[in-house]
C-alpha cells in the first residue's frame, strides 16, 4: 500500500537484519529512505534504486557526533530534507549470553554506548532538520525484554529500558515542534544477526514461541506495518507510547 504523505526517513542500523526489513517496507510504501549503517549501506540501498525505489545509504557509526551530523547532511543532500529518524541500530545479536556479575564495565558501557547514546546523538543531530518538517517522527527500537526481565543479559535489558524512558521524556519536549517520539518493542525476532549468532537456538522456547499468545517464531516483517503506522500523519496524535509487536507475550 502506497502512504499518502511520503516523507524521507533515516534507519540507522537499516542495512540488514530488521533494519533492512523497516528501509525495504518503507520505501515499497513511496517513502524515500536513507540507509545508515557501520557496513553495507550503500549496497542495501543500491539494492532499492535497482528495484525501482528511492533510497541512498551512508556509512555512520550512530555513537560518533560526527557521523550524526554527515547522516542527516547526507538526507538533506539526497533527498532536500529529512523528516524522520528511525534509531534501529543497536549491539543484541553479537552479545554473549551470561549472568549480570560476569559483565564486564566495558561490556557493559559499549551496549549502553550503543544502545542509548546512539539514539541521543542521533536525535540531536535530525532536530533541526525534524523542526523543519512540521511533521517530524522518531520512532525508537526498543524491545520487550524491560518488561519481561529475561535473565544474562541484563546490560542488554537495561539499555532497552533507557530506551522507552528516553521515548517518554523526549516526547514531551518535542510535541511544540509537531514531532512525536514513540518506540516499538519486537519480541525475540529471526533477524540476520540472530540467525547468524544462532540465538535461536540458545534463547529458550519461551521467548520464542510459547510464552507468546501466537505461538510462532516471530521475523522482521512482523514489525514493518507498525512502524509505518507511526511514521504516517495519521499518527499525528500518537506519542511518547511503546508499541509491543510480540505476538502478545506482553501486555503493556
Ligand atoms: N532480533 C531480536 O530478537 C530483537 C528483539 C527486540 C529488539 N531488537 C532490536 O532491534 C534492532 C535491530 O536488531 P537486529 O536483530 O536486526 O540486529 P542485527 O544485529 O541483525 O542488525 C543490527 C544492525 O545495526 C548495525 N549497527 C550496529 N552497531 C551500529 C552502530 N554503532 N552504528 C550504526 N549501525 C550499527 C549493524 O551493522 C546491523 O546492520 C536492535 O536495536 C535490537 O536491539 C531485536
Amino acid at each position: 500500500m502506497k502512504a499518502e504523505d511520503p516523507k524521507t526517513l533515516i534507519i540507522t542500523g537499516g542495512a540488514s537484519g530488521i533494519g533492512f526489513a523497516f528501509s525495504e517496507h518503507l520505501a515499497l510504501m513511496g517513502h524515500r529512505v536513507l540507509i545508515a549503517d557501520l557496513h553495507g549501506a550503500n549496497e542495501a540501498a543500491e539494492r532499492l534504486r535497482k528495484a525501482g525505489l528511492q533510497a541512498a545509504g551512508v556509512t555512520a557509526d550512530v555513537v560518533k557526533e560526527d557521523d550524526a551530523a554527515a547522516m542527516v547532511a547526507a538526507g538533506e543532500r539526497a533527498f532536500g530534507g529529512v523528516d524522520g529518524l528511525v534509531n534501529n541500530a543497536g549491539l543484541f545479536t553479537t552479545l554473549a549470553l551470561k549472568p549480570f556479575d560476569q559483565i564486564t564495565n566495558a561490556e557493559w558501557m559499549r551496549v549502553m554506548e550503543v544502545n542509548t547514546l546512539g539514539p541521543f546523538n542521533c536525535a540531536k543531530a535530525a532536530l533541526p532538520a525534524l523542526r523543519r518538517s512540521g511533521r517530524g517522527r522518531i520512532v525508537n527500537i526498543a524491545s520487550t525484554v524491560p518488561i519481561k526481565g529475561p535473565p544474562n543479559m541484563a546490560h542488554y535489558v537495561a539499555s532497552k529500558g533507557a530506551v522507552i524512558a528516553f521515548t517518554r521524556s523526549l516526547a514531551r519536549e518535542l510535541a511544540r515542534d509537531r514531532i512525536t517520539v514513540n518506540a516499538i518493542a519486537p519480541g525475540f525476532t529471526l533477524s540476520d544477526g540472530v540467525l547468524q549468532a544462532q540465538l535461536q537456538d540458545r534463547i529458550g522456547d519461551n521467548a520464542r514461541t510459547t510464552g507468546r499468545c501466537i505461538q510462532r517464531d516471530q521475523v522482521p516483517a512482523d514489525l514493518v506495518a507498525t512502524l509505518a503506522h507511526l511514521v504516517s500523519d495519521g499518527a499525528s496524535f500518537v506519542t511518547g507510547q511503546t508499541l509491543a509487536v510480540d505476538g502478545g507475550g506482553v501486555f503493556l
